[in-house]
């Protein structure tokens, strides 16, 4: 995790750096850190807390004039996060900067290699034992800076993105890559780097995206030169021409950037079915299916591969692709699949599913996979991410960029690909009469107006909020389809408000949670009425009978369970397969505006990060 940039050029680096780490706080934003130098002199500033302590800090008390810089907002693995552990690191000498995003995993024996030999260290960062193993092959091997950092590179395990300047070669910053993004901006006589395109996208739209175990030298008016760290080989740069535009990344007018990604999922919906959901000709058009349709329709299982909201989404698909498609789906959270010797064979479909497409657990799930023959799909969202490149055949789901840590626009639009893909599996085999199809294909075109529709419901969400902002505990149930939405709406409340939350099925209630219920309980239920409609008016009664606080999730026009609730938010009526994509906006807009009232950071909620690049 971590977020690191990057400038060398004409332009004061200092405003540059500064917005850039603004736009990756999403990676992590517990402390941060500037190194600036003028030509001349070399300033740092670092400091615990977020970049706009970082900017105040930094404003009083260094020069920020320089045309080079690298900055770092960092998400602690090695050392609590303080002033001292916060990066650029330092060598001893102090001609070496360094930033890192990723974890050094052998730094201890490095670190103590080094301390016999004189080195001594101020933090516990495994990037201050980097920057200083750098150093000492420099000076022992008498080579430049680029040879230096390939040598120690290929003595450490772990993951990377670094950036390194040297007080010696002032023109310069090496840059090198494995398991972490690292994007190099091209412009005109300048050079941009950062852990993703948005800090140099004002700027310029050339990029080049740095392969695992590649390297490069960032040379003021010199082509960047690309080489594998292993073995030395020149590798040649791909210039990529970047699509995001900068009205994507600000917050237009909302106060939150996950308020924006809320009300952008009508849009963000569409966008993900556009051009493949093609209604009136009664198809569904995927390239990454297409091409593999004979690995999809003869596998003997589909396994889907995800961590955090995406797991839930994965969850959702489970129901869909058996439900639908009538084919076996095993959901495995990526940290469990890929240390629990699974059994996988070359008849089995992996999906992996991940918004950023940087999840190392998710990543590491897909590689195991490859290596035990299986055939492996992505659902990305982020475009020429780690898992985008690492799988056989994928989509995308073009939700745009999400940066508010709260996954939203993500999640929908994930089950957005994975019914698509259900629906032509189940067609390809023969399930739905063509009639049955049409009806469901149109039923997937309305549903961003649907969507809209729920959108409007947010006044009253906010008034119920205002009813439950001081609970301590909340509940969450569905039964189907909508269990996993019981699960991601308790998610979405205990990671922006810090109220603890579960998600349960329904009917699991009765083992356990029904202790938790006494007058002081919300308990949020899912009740539409497709879906086991009955069932779930008995557990709201079971609830009633214990004083409980029910916000119910309805269709429009209920009257059952709306006289038994006590907060009834209504969406309109769809098939059960798609009532996910609108059970879900309430809930998020439930914890908004909860997290909201109770005074806590909406885009950026303790300890957690956007884009989790570390086991
Ligand atoms: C982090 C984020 C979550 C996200 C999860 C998986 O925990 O805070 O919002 O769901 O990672 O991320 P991915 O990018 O793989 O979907």
């Amino acid at each position: 995790m971590c977020g690191i940039v990057g400038y060398i050029g004409q332009r004061d680096a200092y405003p540059i750096i500064i917005k850039g780490l603004q736009r990756l706080e999403y990676r992590g934003y517990d402390s941060a850190g500037i190194f600036l130098y003028d030509g001349e002199t070399m300033h740092l500033s670092k400091t615990k807390g977020k970049v706009e302590d970082l900017k105040h800090k930094s404003e009083t008390s260094i020069d920020i004039s320089g045309k080079l810089g690298l900055g770092h907002t960092r998400w602690a693995t090695h050392g609590i996060p303080n002033d001292i552990n916060s990066h650029p690191h330092s060598s001893n000498s102090g001609d070496l900067v360094i930033i890192h995003n990723g974890i050094i995993e052998n730094y201890e024996s490095i670190k103590k290699a080094l301390q016999e030999r004189g080195y001594v260290f101020e933090s516990d960062t495994d990037t201050e034992v980097l920057v200083n193993l750098i150093e000492e092959v420099k000076q022992k091997e008498q080579v430049k800076l680029g040879k230096a950092v390939q040598i120690a590179l290929n003595q450490v395990v772990g993951a990377y993105a670094i950036a390194v300047f040297d007080r010696t070669k002032p023109d310069e910053i090496v840059v090198a890559k494995l398991g972490s993004p690292l994007a190099i901006g091209i412009g005109d006589n300048e050079y941009f780097v950062a852990s993703d395109a948005s800090p140099f996208i004002e700027f310029t739209n050339n990029a080049v995206y740095l392969e695992d175990e590649e390297m490069a030298i960032i040379r003021l008016g010199k082509e960047i030169k690309l080489r594998k760290i292993k073995d030395d080989a020149i590798a040649y740069p791909t210039i990529q021409e970047l699509q995001l535009n900068i009205e994507e990344i600000e917050k237009g007018g909302y106060d939150h950037f996950m308020l924006k990604e809320i009300y952008e999922q009508p849009r963000a919906i569409l966008d993900t079915y556009r051009g493949r959901l093609r209604v009136n000709q009664g198809i569904i058009k995927m390239a990454g299916i297409d091409q593999n349709l004979e690995k999809f329709l003869n596998a003997n299982r589909i396994i889907i591969v995800a961590c955090g909201t995406s797991w839930h989404a994965g969850l959702v698909a489970e129901y869909t692709f058996e439900d639908l498609a009538r084919v076996p789906v095993e959901v495995e959270y990526a940290s469990e699949f890929r240390y629990r010797n699974p059994v996988i064979t070359d008849k089995d479909v992996l999906i992996a599913i991940s918004q950023s497409g940087e999840t190392a657990d998710t990543l590491a799930a897909i590689k195991m996979a490859k290596e035990k023959g299986a055939f492996v799909f992505g659902v990305c969202n982020v475009v020429g991410s780690s898992i985008a490149r690492e799988t056989h055949a994928g989509a995308y789901t073009h939700a745009g960029p999400e940066i508010g840590v709260a996954s939203t626009k993500a999640f929908t639009t994930q089950i957005t690909i994975l019914t698509m893909i259900a629906l032509k599996l189940a067609k390809e085999k023969g399930i739905f009469s063509e009639s049955r199809f049409h009806a469901l294909l149109t039923e997937l075109e309305g549903i961003p107006a649907k969507v809209e529709k729920v959108l409007e419901s947010n006044v009253l969400i906010e008034q119920i909020a205002e009813v439950y902002k001081d609970s301590t505990n909340c509940l969450y149930l569905g039964r189907g389809y909508n269990f996993p939405v019981a699960l991601e709406g308790a998610l979405k409340l205990k990671e922006i408000s810090y109220i603890h939350a579960e998600g349960y099925p329904a009917a699991e209630m009765k083992h356990g949670p029904i202790a938790l219920i006494d007058e002081q309980m919300p308990v949020v239920v899912i009740a539409t009425r497709k879906g086991h409609y009955e069932k779930v008016i008995s557990n709201i009664q079971e609830i009633k009978s214990r004083h409980g606080k029910i916000i119910a999730v309805v269709t429009e026009g209920d009257e059952m369970v709306t006289e038994l609730a006590d907060h009834v938010i209504e969406v309109p009526e769809t098939t059960e397969a798609l009532t996910p994509l609108l059970t879900t906006i309430p809930l998020q807009l439930l914890s908004y505006h909860i997290a909201l009232m109770r005074g806590c950071n909406v885009d950026q909620p303790r300890n957690l990060a956007k884009s989790v690049t570390v086991e």
